[in-house]
């Protein structure tokens, strides 16, 4: 895995997430107490979870409501055993740096 700068500081505002595409990938990053990335694909329709409501550590699919947790990935609701792949983050001086 390689730390990749991803964006400014800032680019990410508190409470909220952005979808940022990284090697091809589309990956998912919150400012939610600290920052926290993870695929940017819902496994129920493909569905980007980035722009989705926040309450706590678990973000909603804008979609059709499904929700995540944004530290670990796993999907809360409707399916068993179903995580999305989780990526550490860093906030540098310069920016925010993924480890993909
Ligand atoms: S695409 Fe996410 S809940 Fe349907």
């Amino acid at each position: 895995m390689t730390w990749k700068k991803i964006a400014d500081k800032g680019a990410v505002a508190a409470g909220k997430g952005k979808a940022f595409k990284v090697d091809g990938k589309q990956i998912a990053v919150f400012n939610q107490d600290g920052y926290h990335a993870m695929d940017d694909l819902c496994v129920h329709q493909d569905g980007s979870i980035a722009p989705g409501k926040l309450d706590g550590d678990i973000v909603e699919c804008p979609l059709h409501f499904w929700h995540y947790n944004i530290k670990t990935g796993q999907l809360t609701d409707y399916l068993k055993d179903v995580k999305l792949e989780t990526y550490p983050v860093q906030a540098r001086d310069d920016g925010i740096y993924i480890d993909i």
